[in-house]
C-alpha cells in the first residue's frame, strides 16, 4: 500500500510562526514536524511515499527530506498544491500516484503515540471501501466528529457547534481508488475548501466505511496550544522509551 502525507496550507491559525516557513517544518521537540507523520508511516511498513506540499516554502522539503535515506526510504515522491484548496483537494493530486491501488493518507501535522500497523494490515484484508481512525478528545468541536451507533460510524461532521460525540476522525485514513471518483463530485464548503469530511461522508453512504479507535495518544498541531501539546507529548514519550 502507497501513503500520501499532506503537508500543504498556509498554516494561518499558527501566524506568525509560519509567515516565513511551512507549518510542518516547525520543530516538534526534537524534529521538524514533517518528521513525525513520515517515521509514523514508515513504521507501519509504507515505502512508497508521496509528500504533497504547497506555499512559498516547498523547495525546503527537498533540502530536509531529500530521498528520505534518514528514514530508510530509498525515494521520496513530491507534489505541488497550488492555492488553498482544502485536504481532499490536496488528495486529488495523489491519482496518477495511487495508480490504483489502496493508500493511507496522513495529514503532516498528525503525531500519534503507538505504531499504527496493526490498522494498515486490517485495511489491506479490507476488500473495499475506506477506514478512519477515531479518537476521543476534549474538545471535538475543532475536529470532525463522529457520529457511532453501535460501534459503527454513520456520519461525520465537520467542526460542528454542538458536537454529537467525544470521538473525532484523526487525519489518518485509508481509501480505496474509489476515493478520486468521490473527491470530483465534491463542491467546496462554507471555508471555501473541498472537505475530507465530504469525502468520508460519501464512504459512509455506499456502506464502505470502517473505523478503528486509535490507541495511545494522538495530537494535531496546526494551533498554538495543539502545538505545545505536541511538543509535551513527544518529550513525555523520549523520557519513558529512554527509561524503557
Ligand atoms: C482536519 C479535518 C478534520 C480532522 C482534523 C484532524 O481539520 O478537516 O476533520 O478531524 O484535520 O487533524 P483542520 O486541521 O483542517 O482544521
Amino acid at each position: 500500500m502507497k501513503g500520501v502525507i499532506l503537508a500543504g496550507g498556509l498554516g494561518k491559525r499558527l501566524e506568525p510562526l509560519t509567515r516565513i516557513t511551512n507549518k510542518h517544518l516547525l520543530p516538534v521537540y526534537s524534529k521538524p514536524m514533517i518528521y513525525y507523520p513520515l517515521e509514523t508511516l514508515v513504521e507501519a511498513g509504507i515505502r512508497d511515499i508521496l509528500l504533497v506540499t504547497g506555499g512559498n516554502n516547498a523547495g525546503d522539503f527537498l533540502r530536509l527530506l531529500g530521498n528520505g535515506g534518514e528514514f530508510g526510504l530509498k525515494h521520496i515522491n513530491y507534489t505541488y498544491q497550488k492555492g488553498e484548496g482544502g485536504i481532499a483537494e490536496a488528495l486529488n493530486l495523489a491519482e496518477h500516484f495511487a495508480d490504483n491501488g489502496k493508500i493511507i493518507v496522513i495529514l503532516g501535522d498528525n503525531l500519534v503515540e503507538k505504531s499504527i500497523k496493526e490498522q494498515v494490515e486490517k485495511f489491506k484484508a479490507q476488500p473495499e471501501g475506506a477506514k478512519v481512525l477515531l479518537k476521543e478528545v476534549e474538545d471535538p468541536e475543532r475536529f470532525g466528529v463522529a457520529e457511532i451507533e453501535e460501534d459503527r460510524l454513520i456520519s461525520v461532521e465537520e467542526k460542528p457547534k454542538q458536537p454529537k460525540s467525544n470521538y473525532i476522525v484523526t487525519g489518518i485514513y485509508m481509501y480505496d481508488n474509489q476515493v478520486f471518483d468521490i473527491i470530483k463530485t465534491l463542491e467546496p464548503s462554507g471555508r471555501g475548501e473541498l472537505e475530507i469530511t465530504d469525502v468520508n461522508n460519501a464512504y459512509i453512504k455506499k456502506g464502505q466505511m470502517t473505523c478503528d479507535i486509535l490507541e495511545g495518544w494522538w495530537t494535531d498541531a496546526g494551533t498554538f496550544d495543539s502545538l505545545l501539546r505536541a511538543n509535551s507529548l513527544v518529550a513525555g514519550k523520549k523520557k519513558t522509551d529512554v527509561k524503557g
